[in-house]
Order: C-alpha cells, then structure tokens, then sequence
C-alpha cells in the first residue's frame, strides 16, 4: 500500500497520509510524495479543484516529523527535510486548488503544521492539535510560528508554543484553529461545494485572501482590483449571470 492513497471522484480528491503503524508522521518519502501530487494538480488541465488531506486510522491525522527517521539524521539532513517540508507547504498555499485538512486525530508538530498550511481545517471529535515542539528541545520549523499566530492571534499563539499544549476539537473551534468539527463527509462536502463553484473565481479569491494578508490596507484594497479583472474577463461570469436570470444552477467551466 503506497504511504499516499489518492482518491479522486469529479474534481475532488482524498489524499490519506497512508502510515497508520507511525501515526502517518512526516518521513521524507511522504513529504516527497506530497510534493509530487501537490505539482500533478498544479498542472494545466488537471480539474482537480479541490483536495480534503486527512490520515489513516482513527488515531492521528499526522504525528509530525518522523522521529524515528530523524534519530538517524545528521543536523545537515535534518536541514534539508525541513527546507523540503517548507517549501510542500508554501506550494499548498500558493496552489489554485483549495486544500481542506480532515483532522482525524492528533495533529502534533508537523502534521498541526501541515493542517495550518491548508486553506481550512475540520476537525473530528477526536482531533487533538498541537505544535509541542518545545517539549522536544526544538521550536516548529515548518512555518508554525508564523501561521498559527497569524490565524488565532499571538497571545493564543505563544500560549500553546510555549506550553506546548494540545488542544481538543472543541476548543480549537473556539479559538479559531479550525473552521469545524464534525465527520469526513463534512469535510468531504464543502470540498464538493468549493468545487462546484466557478474555478477562477475561488483561486482569485484564494489569492487576493493570501497575498492581501500583509499588505497595508490601500495596498491590499487595489490587490483585490486586480484579482478581480481575472474574474472580469472570464466566461464563467457570464454564465453566473445567465444561470441566475434562467433560475438554475450555474455550469462553471473554468474559463
Ligand atoms: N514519528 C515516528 N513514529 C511515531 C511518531 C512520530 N512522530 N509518533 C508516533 N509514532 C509511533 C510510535 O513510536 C509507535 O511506534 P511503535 O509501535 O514502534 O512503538 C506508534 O507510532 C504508535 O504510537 P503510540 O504513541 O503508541 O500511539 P497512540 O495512538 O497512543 O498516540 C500520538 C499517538 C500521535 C498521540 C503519540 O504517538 C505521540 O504523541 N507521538 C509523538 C508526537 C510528537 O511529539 N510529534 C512531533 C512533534 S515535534
């Protein structure tokens, strides 16, 4: 069984982290498989529109680094897993496809790492998330002390880095970590709602959400402009206007 299991149906996808025995943590080769698919969707044509992330078995979305792989690493390696582990995560972001992590279980260092780089998180009842790094001598090096303050603030932020504390589906919920809690078919069916909508249209937005974030607001505001132009000039605009003056559903085509 390969370490991802790849399921497309229409233009969705479900990527498994396929390591249960190991909780699904990160090895090298899953990072490298992760790249890889990350690019196959990328690629002209792909239709793939949207992809729910989540692990194998009911115990872990993913363990984080793989410790066990790591003990063998000289500081050099260690390096050069984390600069791979960066840059899947930046190409999650900057991808046209909308990345949704079912966290089906703990999410520690990582693989929390991992669900704050996709563009929304659901959470099962079982979800624990954590960036616990500093209870292993080390700090989060894929990006977490960047991403998560920047999405439920920096006085939660340090709270639980400095703690290294977990968090439940419940309380990440409240604090903002993750949009939802509930099962794989939920996460499953906003991935076929984001998907059903017009496709220039929701990487626009995913964009202009992105590349505003840091900007002054001015700045941000005529961002916004721009990424609107492309959704100007498409076809599928049209059709939203037409399906809604013939009262049907819209048939986006991506154009
Ligand atoms: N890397 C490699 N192997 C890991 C791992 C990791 N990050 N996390 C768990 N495993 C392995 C365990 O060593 C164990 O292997 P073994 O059967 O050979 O002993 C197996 O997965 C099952 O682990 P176990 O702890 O028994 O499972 P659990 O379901 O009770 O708990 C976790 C799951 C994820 C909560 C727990 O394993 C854990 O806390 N892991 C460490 C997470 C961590 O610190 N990540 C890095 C942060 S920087």
């Amino acid at each position: 069984m390969h370490i991802l299991k790849i399921e497309p149906e229409g233009s969705i996808e479900q990527w498994t982290l396929n390591r249960e025995p190991m909780r699904n943590a990160l090895s090298r080769e899953l990072v490298e498989g992760l790249r890889q698919q990350v690019a196959r969707i990328g690629e002209a044509g792909s239709g793939v529109r949207a992809v729910v992330l989540t692990g194998a078995g009911d115990k872990a979305f993913c363990a984080g680094a793989d410790l066990k792989e790591r003990q063998g690493m000289s500081a050099e390696e260690v390096r050069k897993f984390l600069q791979d582990l960066r840059a899947l995560l930046v190409s999650l972001e900057r991808s046209r496809c909308i990345f949704i992590a079912f966290v089906n279980g703990a999410a520690l260092g990582g693989g929390t790492e991992l669900a704050l780089a996709c563009d929304l998180r659901i959470a099962s009842s079982r979800a624990q998330l954590g960036l616990t790094e500093v209870c292993l001598g080390i700090i989060p090096g894929g990006g977490g002390t960047q991403r998560l303050p920047r999405l439920i603030g920096a006085g939660k932020a340090k709270e639980l880095i400095f703690c290294g504390r977990r968090v439940g589906a419940e309380e990440a919920l409240r604090i903002g970590l993750v949009e939802g809690v509930g099962g794989l078919a939920d996460a499953r069916a906003m991935a076929f709602n984001i998907a059903a909508n017009a496709p220039i249209a929701v990487a626009a937005a995913k964009q202009a959400i992105a590349q505003g974030a840091h900007l002054p607001m001015e700045e941000a505001l005529a961002l916004e402009l721009q990424f609107y132009e492309q959704t100007l000039a498409s076809e599928d605009r049209l059709e939203g206007l037409k399906a809604f003056s013939e009262k049907r559903p819209a048939r986006f085509v991506g154009r």
